[in-house]
């Protein structure tokens, strides 16, 4: 970088060369802006070369002071350009670097199995959907009024001895943990006005423990109401219901709901032995050698309930029920303890990967 020789056209043509040569070897930002001061700067190359224009004669002084600006334009363009190209490369470079590959597989996180019954309550509504029926739910922390009033089972009636429950506060109008899923029969008869027809899944308590109960149960509710719906119609529904969701066959007895009248209780037979209570010589474990497993609940909605929503029972009737989805469970995969689904064993659970 010698540029006391010469003329000084020549000293700006050795300078532009060697600047231009080692700006094109300079791959860093700190070697560009150590290039800048070198023949940019305040004292740098050019600023030196600059010095002898005032050495120069009045003649010669506008040529050689042109040529000087002409380099100097020429240095500064080329470094931006330098500049530039190396910010571009940097990005480039980090883009690859973060790069995320999108190819590679995700991983499934491991949480676990659904419980059987989850898989039993999406068939059943499925079922039930088929022959028209909605699915709605209802809250789980229920009022007095929906849970045993309007279901013409008034404070003093007996019947609440069945339905024994959590309440949760002292207040007269009481708050409690839902016995039954019927309270959602009343809510839908308050919302709606028929044709009604839908089921009910949702979890139900009762102060009941040991080997056949829970104090927490599934509950699928259900309930049609229309201006002519009859006992034939529950019958065919829940005969459909059964021969869809199992093969298996329904029947009826007698008995006593205070929602109802008539009332039902309706069973299927059992899957596990075929229905003849005996299973490999021995009494069956799951129907206990009855050939039929109680499901729950029916009946034809009682006309007072109606009457309780404003439902004139000389226009409509309805039919409702209330099944255990847990029983339908055991009854599919021969399960014989119903607390096996509340268990939490993995080595069951396991089974329904
Ligand atoms: N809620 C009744 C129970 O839990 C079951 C039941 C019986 C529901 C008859 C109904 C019904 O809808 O009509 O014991």
């Amino acid at each position: 970088m010698e540029t006391t020789e010469g003329t000084l056209e020549e000293a700006l043509a050795a300078l532009s060369r060697d600047a231009e040569a080692e700006l094109a070897a300079t791959s860093t930002t700190d070697g560009l802006e150590e290039w800048r001061v070198r023949y940019l700067g305040r004292k740098g190359g050019l600023a030196r070369v600059m010095e002898r224009l005032a050495g120069l004669s009045k003649e010669q002084r506008p040529a050689a002071g042109q040529a000087a600006n002409r380099a100097k334009a020429t240095l500064e363009g080329a470094f931006s350009r330098r500049d530039e190209e190396l910010r571009r490369a940097a990005l480039t470079q980090a883009i690859a670097a973060e790069a995320l590959d999108v190819t590679l597989d995700g991983r499934r996180p491991r949480v676990g199995y659904a419980n059987p019954v989850r898989g039993v309550l999406a068939e059943i509504e499925e079922i039930f959907r088929g022959m028209g029926f909605g699915v709605v739910e209802g809250p789980e922390v229920e009022w007095d009024r929906y849970n045993f009033e309007l279901l013409n089972i008034p404070a003093d009636h007996p019947a609440r001895d069945m339905w024994d429950t959590f309440y949760l506060d002292q207040d007269p109008q009481h708050l409690l943990l839902r016995t039954h899923t019927s309270p959602v029969q009343a809510r839908v008869m308050e919302a709606q006005r028929p044709p009604l027809r839908v089921i009910v899944p949702g979890l139900c308590y009762r102060r009941d423990d040991d080997a056949t109960h829970s104090p927490v149960f599934w509950q699928v509710e259900g309930l049609a109401v229309d201006t002519d719906i009859t006992f034939s119609d529950l019958k065919g529904v829940l005969a459909s219901f059964a021969d869809q969701i199992l093969g298996c066959k329904v029947r009826f007895r007698p008995t006593y709901f205070p929602f109802t009248e008539p009332s039902a209780e309706f069973d299927f037979s059992c899957l596990v032995c075929g229905g003849s209570g005996i299973q490999d010589g021995r009494t069956c474990r799951v129907c206990k050698g009855e050939g039929w497993l109680e499901i729950s609940g029916a009946g034809m909605v009682h006309p007072r309930v109606l009457r309780s929503m404003d439902y004139d029972p000389a226009v409509y009737s309805g039919f409702a029920f209330g099944m255990g989805p847990s029983r339908i469970t055991m009854l599919k995969y021969g399960l014989s303890d119903i607390r096996a689904l509340w268990g939490n064993d993995l080595r069951l659970l396991r089974q329904f990967r």
